[in-house]
């Protein structure tokens, strides 16, 4: 039993020394040629808005907030009913409450460096493919105090929310001239440990919680599809009665006139 917890030390101990001595490909870069993932919005999809709330309330809301957003708004706009909104709403006491949490902004800030902001109008600020692709990443960097760093938010204070789901990644990137300076071109992540979900599952559930966010940060998008099909279907019909009314009105004034006398 003592030599198999010795065994694991060392084999934990190689590990770390691989990670820390594994430089360059791990030091704190700034990079180029990182290019956006499009993000998988769509505000209808119902299905994947649920997805979205419930991997945000899992992942998510044990730092950040969503605080103009009230949980039976939510609950309605999901098409959830009672029991499903009481599941995921789990710490939180009354529905009309807004979905915010307990983290104090000051213990926040000394245990983060940095205070994990409002997500409310995140997708408005940053745009949802920037969100999309933030949130996949991550890389192991041993010179951070998380131990992880960003490839678009370099030297970001927060932690990898998703370091089970996805697995660990390594970045791998070459040092290229540009316009006369050096500067770290992304090549490649190259995985360290296996993610409990596939990659394609992982993906998806991203893009479930970015189409949340964008709901999140668009609350009358969904009103203004629906209004925008009725004023559509409201134009179509107002055209054809128009036309009837137009025939019926010129009728009797083409039979007294047939050749336009
Ligand atoms: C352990 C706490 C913690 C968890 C869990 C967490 N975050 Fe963060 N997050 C932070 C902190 C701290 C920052 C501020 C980073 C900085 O300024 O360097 C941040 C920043 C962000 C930003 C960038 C905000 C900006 O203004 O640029 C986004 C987007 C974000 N988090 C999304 C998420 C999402 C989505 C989840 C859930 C999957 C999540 N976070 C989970 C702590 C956390």
């Amino acid at each position: 039993m003592k030599m198999q917890i010795q065994t694991r030390l060392v084999v934990l101990g190689v590990l770390t020394a691989g990670l820390l001595f594994s430089a360059p490909q791990s030091e704190a870069i700034q990079l180029t040629g990182y290019p956006l993932e499009h993000a998988p919005i769509n505000l209808t999809d119902t299905a994947s808005l649920q997805r979205g709330a419930r991997t945000f309330v899992n992942y998510c809301m044990g730092c950040h907030t969503l605080q103009y957003q009230r949980w039976s708004q939510l609950g309605k706009r999901l098409h959830l009913d009672h029991q499903a909104l009481r599941e995921l709403m789990f710490l939180q006491t009354k529905p009309t409450q807004m979905m915010t949490n307990a983290m104090p902004v000051q213990e926040a800030t000394r245990w983060f460096g940095a205070a994990p902001p409002d997500l409310s109008v995140i997708v408005d600020q940053k745009g949802s493919n920037w969100v999309y692709t933030y949130l996949q990443s991550f890389y192991v960097d041993p010179s951070r105090p998380t131990g992880v760093n960003n490839a678009v938010f370099y030297r970001v204070a927060m932690p990898d929310p998703f370091w089970q789901t996805q697995g660990l990644q390594r970045i791998v990137y070459r040092r290229v001239r540009h316009n006369g300076y050096l500067v770290n071109q992304f090549v490649k992540f190259v995985p360290v440990t296996k993610g409990t979900l596939s990659p394609r599952a992982f993906r998806r559930q991203v893009g479930d919680l970015t189409n949340f966010l964008a709901m999140v940060s668009h609350p009358d998008e969904l009103k203004r599809i629906h209004l925008g099909i009725w004023v559509i279907a409201f134009c179509v019909v107002f055209t054809i009665l128009a036309y009837a009314l137009k025939r019926e009105y010129w009728k009797d004034v083409h039979r007294k006139h047939p050749h336009g006398k």
